[in-house]
């Protein structure tokens, strides 16, 4: 599997996400997003730790899209912090977060690296969240008020616009499990709150078209396949109710089918409150689905909870995530976006590996673990290509080891390594790798 058998428009890049990076959360106005407020909540990551500081992107960027071009990629997603740009949430702009984002986009077009900016991975500004945050129907016009005052900023020169980031994320593990900022535990919450969220995508994209012409406008869903752990029928019921909770419940009515009636049904009384034409707004045809692919989930029955199933560990490989590396999870779900939800285009908008890595004694860092999960999912990817998905490109989550949300610094994901304390950068053998691979098409004759 080598680069040139991708088509040579195939979009590669590297991903991140704003508080995960950027740190500077006092700086030049930035209000607080429910993320600072989570963070700082005793007990909710590791030893207390936050964002504040996370790689210090929004000082080092220019160093970091160096490391970008070192790479050889073509793209770079990243997300804009809302807080940043309405640090009250609505209102009027902050000219020094426009700025920042200014500077980050010129930077990158300036190295012909083609920016993917995400409007929403997950810092909800705190006012929002005060006013009632996704489970309000405002906080989605709220949304739609900051697309277009970012598309009208931005539009002349970002082409790639991603709505949302897993909106899943936001929604159940923020008001149902309570892991994610806002930290809530309420079903009812969660519903509403996934509703909003998709109110809001549908909201933004033709507002975006409007002040960006030209722009491919898309959403990311973080989707997994689903397998039962045996043949019992209970079993096989409870992958169909992860399937409907964790794909068809964002897929479905994205793509014009409304929400999955089996998963009302569980709801039972907990029902997202659609309006008049809310279903119309959230399929809004889009130029992309942007999927994010890290493990399947394996499960079973189990009368607890609302969704009445559990996961159960399977496999013999595991990240320091404990995912299970299941490759063939991803050619199984291109498969079967491509043949049931015919997108125009896919592209893999994140997808990698936390390891427990660590500075050798020779300097450097050993992570053939990353290198070979990022090859393997890369020969699934081909896989598909080659069987008609419209698969258009593929991004390596992450560039930077960062702050990965409820677990803290403890869990490194990046193909370069950061020191925190020194906030030195090294590309990881695995960067290396990724380097070699981007460059082989490069030196073709
Ligand atoms: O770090 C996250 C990212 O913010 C969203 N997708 C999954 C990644 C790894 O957990």
């Amino acid at each position: 599997m080598k680069r040139s058998d991708f088509p040579p428009d195939f979009t590669w890049g590297t991903a991140t996400s704003a508080y995960q990076i950027e740190g500077a959360v006092q700086e030049d106005g930035r209000g607080p997003s429910i993320w600072d407020t989570f963070s700082r909540t005793p007990g909710k990551t590791p030893g207390g730790e936050t964002g504040d500081l996370a790689c210090e992107h929004y000082h080092r960027y220019r160093e970091d899209i160096a490391l970008m071009k070192e790479l050889g990629v073509n793209a770079y997603r990243f997300s804009v912090a809302w807080p940043r740009i309405l640090p009250e949430g609505r209102g009027a702009p902050n000219p020094k977060g426009l700025d920042f984002y200014d500077r980050l986009v010129d930077a990158l077009l300036t190295q012909g690296i083609t920016p993917w900016l995400t409007l929403y991975h997950w810092d909800l500004p705190q006012a929002l969240e005060d006013q009632g945050g996704w489970p309000a129907r405002e906080t989605a016009y709220a949304f739609a008020e900051y697309a277009d005052l970012l598309s009208r900023h931005l539009g002349d020169r970002v082409r790639h616009w991603i709505t949302l980031n897993e909106p899943w994320c936001s929604a159940h593990l923020g008001y149902l499990t309570g892991v994610h900022a806002p930290g809530k535990r309420d079903l009812s919450l969660a519903v509403r709150a996934s509703h909003h969220l998709l109110l809001a995508h549908g909201l933004a994209v033709p507002l975006i078209r409007r002040n960006a012409p030209g722009a491919h406008v898309g959403i990311t869903l973080n989707l997994a396949p689903g397998h039962p752990a045996s043949p019992d029928p209970a079993d096989v019921a409870a992958a169909q109710r992860f399937d409907g909770f964790q794909n068809r419940w964002y897929l479905d009515p994205l793509f014009g089918f409304g929400y999955p009636l089996d998963l009302l049904e569980l709801y039972g009384k907990v029902t997202p409150p659609v309006e008049v034409g809310d279903l119309e707004i959230i399929a809004t045809p889009t130029d992309f689905l942007g999927i994010n692919y890290y493990t399947r989930a394996v499960v079973r029955n189990s009368p607890l909870g609302p969704y009445r199933f559990e996961t159960v560990t399977a496999g013999q490989e595991h990240t320091a995530m404990n995912w299970e590396v299941y490759p063939e999870g991803l050619l199984e779900l291109l498969r079967r976006l491509s043949r049931e939800y015919r997108p125009r285009a896919i592209y893999i908008t994140e997808n990698g590996a936390a390891y427990p890595d660590a500075i050798g004694a020779d300097g450097e860092v050993h992570d053939p673990g990353r290198t070979r999960y990022l090859e393997r999912h890369l020969t699934q990817s081909l896989a598909a290509l080659q069987e008609g998905a419209p698969l258009k490109g593929y991004f390596v989550w992450s560039l930077l080891d960062n702050f990965e949300w409820a677990e803290g610094y403890s869990k490194r994901f990046g193909l370069v390594y950061v020191d925190f304390a020194t906030q030195t950068r090294r590309l990881k053998a695995s960067g290396r790798w990724f380097r070699r691979f981007l460059r082989e098409a490069v030196a073709r004759p």
